[in-house]
């Protein structure tokens, strides 16, 4: 079998808190035995020379950026132009030239670091929008393996990507990949659609086209988690102290929980304007129920991270001094990172999960609260019809997130709903859960990868 190496921007080891980077977990389930894992150490530092250890039969080879690279390619192009762009959150989209440079540049540090450690036969998976440029700096420095890259945010149509200045080059770049992965169909349609505009290419019933001479191949393969692995940490979580305080501390009253990075698109401040009008609108449920927010401080070198922080603040503040009690707090919010297994607890202890954010790649967040839950008394799940896991998890109570009217109804019918209905509706899920494993998802690409024509042979001159 062929080595796997991945390049992403973050290695499972250096995320900064469990909570921090869904990419992260998703690939740390899914990377096999004798994987090579390439990418930043999560450091800024000058040295260039690359730290490499292995850790439970992966190896790590890690680097660091320097300020300026980070503050270019990660706080700038990544974070303050692509990421929002990804999301269709265009109001919060800027462009610098420089960040630009910085971005390139910092991809073809990639490339460079990961071309001397490659063999032959090795299939290549690049990841996310950090690292648009790789495959194209991949190819350019000579590497002939197969390559595969995966987008695990969302991908707009033209009318929004084609915003960005530099939209043809970034297209250029990842099509240096033969198969480019998508977590919904849509996204996918969206990347082809851009293809043709951009690239001229035409495209086949197969979403294939070729570019440059060689075959580029897409792919709807929906990230997943190991579902009875997480059930059993959820389970085991549950009785453990942090879980146990949890609930001792309700009183009875029912828990609605969500738990995020703290992140724009995560759709935080209409959540809580939510809990506001479910409080008001429905005052039975006032001291029956209490609303737990995990939101894991991320991206805070971006000033738009740093705004939403104290709205945030402001907001809970203002819902717990209008609806609270002096022996109930409505609304408990928690800005700190908490360790993955604690949230499973979480997670098992709620009756109703809220994962609504305005847009997401998948929202791995779904799967884990319907994993977590007992099966023979779950809880109900509100879920954005924006967020890619909607796509197969429509058994949840599905809400556009920018209502937060609507939202509200939802939070209400999932505290009321019937345990029948509980009952089948997650059942439902769990099968879909269980069947979108972290393990499939890598199997479902690299099979893929490793089936497409090898690149290598035919493209000498490129
Ligand atoms: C999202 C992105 C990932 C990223 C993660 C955490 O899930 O799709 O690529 O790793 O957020 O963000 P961070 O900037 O901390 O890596």
């Amino acid at each position: 079998m062929s080595r796997l190496v991945i390049l992403s921007n973050r290695v499972p080891q250096t995320t900064r808190g469990a909570q921090a980077g869904g990419l992260a977990v998703a690939l740390a389930e899914a990377a096999r035995l004798g994987s090579l894992w390439i990418g930043w150490s999560g450091r800024i530092g000058t040295g260039t020379e690359l730290a490499v250890r292995a850790e439970r039969g992966v190896s790590y080879a890690v680097f660091d950026l320097t300020e300026t690279e980070h503050h270019g390619y990660y706080t700038g192009f990544s974070n303050n132009t692509l990421y929002p762009l990804l999301l269709f959150r265009l109001g919060l989209m800027r462009f610098r030239a420089e960040e630009f440079a910085a971005y390139e540049a910092v991809n073809r540090r990639f490339a460079t670091a990961a071309l001397p450690l490659l063999r032959a036969d090795d299939l290549l998976w690049v990841h996310d929008y950090q690292l648009m440029l790789a495959p194209g700096a991949l190819r350019e420095a000579g590497a002939r393996q197969r390559i595969g890259f995966f987008f695990h945010t969302p991908f707009p149509p033209p009318a929004i990507f084609t915003v960005v200045p530099r939209a043809r080059t970034l297209l250029v770049g990842v099509c240096g990949a033969d198969v480019i992965g998508f977590q919904t169909a849509s996204d996918r349609d969206g990347f082809l659609a851009c293809a043709a505009s951009l690239l001229d290419a035409t495209v086949d019933d197969e979403g294939s086209f070729t570019h440059a001479a060689r075959r580029v191949r897409t792919l709807v393969c929906p990230v997943g988690i190991d579902a009875d692995g997480f059930a059993r940490t959820a389970r085991e979580a549950a009785q453990h102290l942090p879980a146990q305080r949890l609930r001792q501390s309700l009183h009875g009253a029912a828990l609605l929980f969500g738990a995020d990075r703290l992140d724009h698109a995560k759709g935080l401040p209409h959540r809580v304007d939510a809990f506001d009008i479910l409080l008001r609108q429905h005052p039975e449920h006032r001291r029956a129920v209490s609303f737990l927010q995990v939101a894991a401080p991320s991206r805070e070198e971006v000033a738009e991270y740093r705004r939403l922080r104290r709205e945030m603040d402001e907001r809970v503040g203002e819902l717990n001094g209008r609806h609270g009690e002096p022996d109930w707090i409505p609304l408990r919010y928690i800005t700190r990172a908490t360790p993955r297994a604690t949230v499973a607890g979480f997670h098992r202890l709620a009756r109703v999960g809220v994962v609504t954010p305005l847009r997401d790649g998948f929202g791995l967040g779904a799967s884990e609260f319907v994993a977590a839950q007992d099966p023979l008394d779950p809880g109900v799940l509100v879920l954005s019809r924006f967020a890619g896991s909607a796509a197969t998890l429509d058994a949840a109570l599905l809400v556009n997130p920018f209502d937060a009217e609507a939202i509200a109804e939802a939070l209400h019918r999932a505290l009321t709903m019937p345990a029948e209905e509980r009952l089948a509706r997650h059942a439902t899920l769990l099968g879909h859960v269980r069947s979108q494993s972290a393990a499939g998802y890598a199997t479902h690409f690299l099979d893929a990868l490793a089936g497409s024509a090898a690149p290598a042979r035919e493209m000498a001159h490129v």
